[in-house]
């Protein structure tokens, strides 16, 4: 009894310090219980070598650790020593829960929106027609685009924005001949002239995958970057401010859903140059 005590004394006085009046308190009372004689003597010591004593015997406690946890747990120490505990991997994830409401309040804040005029727009969207007309519009499974060839084909940006939107499959099924410049240097271009494949169709109505900003896009990206078309020249700066340029009302309007290709030569009639009509089926050239 008297070792288990002194164990227990020890073991606690390892991890604080226990307040002296609180030792003498315990000898104290162990000596008023008429323990061993030799508890009596050590009271009689002093304070002091009480600490000592009580250090001293944690040695011997060391070989019979089994005395303490011996002990039964108690109904809570169980409890929480066997219910399930958090996986360490799930502790890496809820880590990370406050940095992810961080981001979401980031996210649900509405974003600047970021304004991207035609050329931009169609830059991207060049990546989905440069496997058939090349990166650089040299040509391959598609037309040579580039050095003025699309240009000479289409000098009204009006009926290749038609061409694009319908591809040229459409064009064989209304019966229609040819596209674009009926007097074109080095001939007209008839659908399914080139190597016998069709240009795919982009319009909506056709089952395509552009909106009718992004096809005026890509298309000023083919004229512009591509065609080599000067957007300073006399010959192109009109076109360019009007249909290709950042600031062009069209390409605003088309995004806005303000126009379509359908009623643009209508909603867009107060400008000096009229736009010709574009529409959304294949037709032959409306330019004078
Ligand atoms: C699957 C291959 C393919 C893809 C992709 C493709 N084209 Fe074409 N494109 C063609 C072919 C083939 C022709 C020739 C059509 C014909 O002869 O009827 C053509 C013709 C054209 C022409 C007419 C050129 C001329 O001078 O006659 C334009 C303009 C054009 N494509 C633009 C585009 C644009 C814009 C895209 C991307 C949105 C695109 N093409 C994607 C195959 C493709």
């Amino acid at each position: 009894m008297i070792l288990i005590l002194r164990v227990n004394c020890s073991i606690v006085f390892r991890v604080t310090e226990i307040p002296e009046h609180l030792l003498k308190r315990s000898r104290d009372r162990k000596s008023g219980d008429g323990a061993s004689s030799s508890d009596s003597a050590t009271s009689a010591e002093g304070s002091v070598p009480a600490v000592q004593k009580a250090v001293a015997p944690a040695k011997t406690a060391k070989n019979e650790p089994s005395v303490v946890l011996a002990k039964p747990d108690s109904p809570r120490v169980a409890a929480a020593k066997s219910r399930k505990k958090i996986p360490f991997w799930a502790m890496a994830t809820l880590s990370l829960l406050p940095l992810w409401g961080f981001l979401y309040a980031i996210a649900l804040k509405p974003a600047a929106k970021v304004v991207e005029g035609p050329l931009a727009v169609g830059s991207h969207v060049y990546a989905g027609c440069a496997g058939c007309h090349g990166a650089a519009g040299q040509g391959g499974a598609g037309r040579i685009l580039h050095q003025g060839e699309v240009l000479k084909t289409f000098p009204h940006i009006e009926d290749m924005l038609n061409f694009v939107y319908t591809g040229s499959q459409a064009y064989v099924s209304a019966g229609i001949k040819q596209y674009g410049d009926p007097k074109r240097e080095g001939g007209a271009h008839a659908p399914l002239s080139y190597n016998g494949n069709p240009m795919p169709q982009q319009g909506e109505t056709y089952g395509g995958g552009l909106s009718e900003a992004e096809i005026l896009g890509v298309v000023c990206h083919e004229r512009y970057v591509i065609g080599g078309a000067d957007p300073k020249s006399e010959q192109w700066a009109e076109e360019y401010e009007t249909w290709c340029s950042p600031e062009s009302e069209i390409f605003k309007a088309l995004e806005t859903g303000g126009t379509t290709f359908d009623s643009i030569s209508k909603d867009f009639s107060m400008l000096k140059t009229k736009p010709n009509e574009i529409g959304t089926k294949p037709r032959a050239t409306t330019a004078k």
